[in-house]
């Protein structure tokens, strides 16, 4: 029987990364997002390319009820998940902490935060009753380190620190691995959404260096999740050779 990874915010980025590489692997995949067009069409894609199970279950991570609803509506087959990416999440805003938008923290608290728990509390479960598990939180950068303006983004973060290693204590004694992979600056729509559509600035964020891709935490990813079972990695940080801190970027052009 093939394993099963979960990958949260696998309709782009890199959720949509780790779901090629886990496919390219072997997984089944059970791949969520609110863009169902976009589930739909990288399901038939890894369907196509590896002849892999792919269920797809749209639902936000803010909404509790959506994801019980979502989670335990899905086949009873698909709870025997091996590794779950807990990779959906977003930034809003860069603004001083007295001018900062209130909906933005409220989106980034609830999606970050609160919705990395309502996913993790579910599939915890379904993991200890199967005796396995690998929980892999993806953090960041902004987790470790608290940069100017990034006030409610870096706390949000350190709070998945802070779950991860919660979580290590918490599910240790039912042989569930659980690992951090703090990401710095990756090209992504990750700052799109945080400047709200706005291309032109999100793309200065990028300029001068070479960024990491989606694809290069989607390797990193894999590589914990395919160490030896008795080998835990607790945490990573992986920064583009051009970064060496969360603001701290060498910009050669
Ligand atoms: N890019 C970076 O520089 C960077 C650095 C450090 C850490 N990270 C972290 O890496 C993770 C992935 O980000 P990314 O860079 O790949 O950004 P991205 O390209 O914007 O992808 C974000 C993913 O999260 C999903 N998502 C956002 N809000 C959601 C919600 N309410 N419910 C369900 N899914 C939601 C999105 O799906 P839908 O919109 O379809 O729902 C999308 O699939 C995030 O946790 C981010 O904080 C990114």
């Amino acid at each position: 029987m093939a394993k099963i990874a979960l990958i949260t915010g696998a309709t782009a980025g890199i959720g949509e990364a780790c779901a090629h590489t886990f496919a390219r692997e072997g997984y089944d995949l059970i791949l969520t997002g609110r863009r169902m067009d976009r589930l739909d069409t990288l399901a038939q894609k890894l369907n196509d390319k590896y002849n892999i199970e792919v269920a797809v279950s749209s639902f936000d991570v803010r909404n509790r009820d959506e994801v019980i609803r979502s989670l335990d509506g899905l086949p009873s087959q698909w709870r025997q998940v091996d590794v779950l990416v807990n990779n959906a999440g977003l930034s809003q805003g860069l603004d001083p902490v007295n001018e900062g938008n209130i909906d933005d923290w409220d989106t980034m608290i609830d999606t970050n935060i609160k919705g990395l728990l309502y996913v993790s509390r579910i599939v915890s479960n379904w993991m200890i009753k199967n005796g396995r598990g690998h929980i892999i939180n993806i953090g960041s950068i902004a987790g470790k380190e608290v940069y100017a303006n990034g006030n409610v983004y870096c706390a949000t973060k350190h709070a998945v620190d802070a779950l991860n290693k919660g979580m290590r204590i918490d599910l240790l004694s039912h042989g569930i691995k659980v690992t951090a992979v703090h990401p710095g600056a990756v090209e992504t729509e990750f700052s799109e959404v945080r400047f709200k559509g706005d291309k032109d600035r999100a793309k200065k964020v990028y300029e001068g260096f070479e960024p990491l891709v989606a694809n290069d935490i989607a390797e990193t990813i894999w590589f914990v999740a395919s160490r030896p079972a008795h080998v835990n990695i607790n945490d990573i940080v992986v920064m583009p050779t051009a970064q060496s801190g969360a603001t701290n970027i060498f910009r050669s052009k």
